[in-house]
């Protein structure tokens, strides 16, 4: 794992959009894979930035998020797919035909989650999948003790993230009891992966998933098995983190090695 502490959210927000940037231009075709809650806001105001001022070009990427909660329409204010639009998807030249966003409402969720993932292989799978993490180290809607090999399915949420989640929603009982989300396996499966974090209530998770044992209890643990994967941290995200030194002389001396090896 490749660990980039930023000062802030905006710096985090910064080098985050423009890792996402960097493959985009590299490969117009790019599968990306999203996700949502407050941490990649500023993220995709920097890739909105990013269009409106170098013409980033999203018109032939696809898109799949991570999740949605079962229950909302497309069109639900607490939907993610509302989220999206309202943070992304309306202010970026983006295909709507190729944007993916699992429907909470559909009726038979477990056909559509076999749909799901077979849209994902017919793209080619997901080139970059960008995750955040919640206070229970989950990724995506995998809460702790789900399988490392978990494909996209309804997964019922833990207290603590209702209780996270709560704030987006006129009041608690209103927050859905069951999601759809990609798993960990699926997610996995992602070529590369770019995990973002901040502040002081991500700190105690952020050491656990770094630095910590590989377990199903704490989801995102499952990235220390992946061969690409990144993660950009605030300060305050990393504050609890035990090699903080040998992370930053690693980002400092990158371009160094890279150059002795001749990229
Ligand atoms: C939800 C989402 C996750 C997200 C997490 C953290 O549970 N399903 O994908 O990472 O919230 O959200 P926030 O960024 O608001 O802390």
């Amino acid at each position: 794992m490749e660990i980039i502490i930023a000062k802030n959210y905006d710096e985090m927000s910064r080098i985050s959009a423009e890792i996402i940037a960097a493959e985009v231009r590299k490969n117009h075709d790019l599968t990306l894979g999203l996700a949502t809650g407050d941490t990649p806001v500023g993220t995709y105001k920097e890739l909105v930035k990013l269009y409106k001022e170098e013409g980033l070009d999203f018109s032939k990427i696809t898109t799949f998020n991570l999740d949605e909660y079962v229950g909302l329409a497309p069109l639900h204010e607490n939907s993610y797919n509302y989220f999206m639009k309202e943070n992304l998807f309306n202010h970026v030249n983006i295909n709507p035909s190729r944007v993916y966003v699992p429907q909470g409402n559909t009726n038979d969720p477990e056909i559509f989650c076999e749909w799901y993932e077979n849209k994902i292989k017919e793209a080619g799978g997901i080139d970059l999948q960008i995750l955040g993490i919640g206070r229970d180290g989950h990724i995506a809607f995998n809460e702790p003790g789900s399988s490392f090999a978990s494909r996209t399915r309804v997964k019922a949420l833990y207290k603590e993230t209702i209780e996270d989640n709560a704030r987006f929603f006129k009041k608690e009982e209103d927050v859905p009891r069951f999601a759809i989300t990609m798993g960990i396996g699926t997610i996995l499966e992602a070529r590369k992966i770019l995990l973002i974090a901040n502040g002081k209530k991500k700190a105690d998770v952020c050491a656990k998933f770094i630095e910590g044992p590989v377990t199903s209890m704490i989801t995102a643990s499952a990235l220390q098995l992946h061969c690409h994967a990144t993660v950009v941290l605030d300060e305050e995200a990393a504050s609890m983190l035990t090699r903080t030194e040998y992370y930053n002389w690693v980002r400092d001396n990158k371009k160094l090695v890279q150059k002795k090896i001749g990229r």
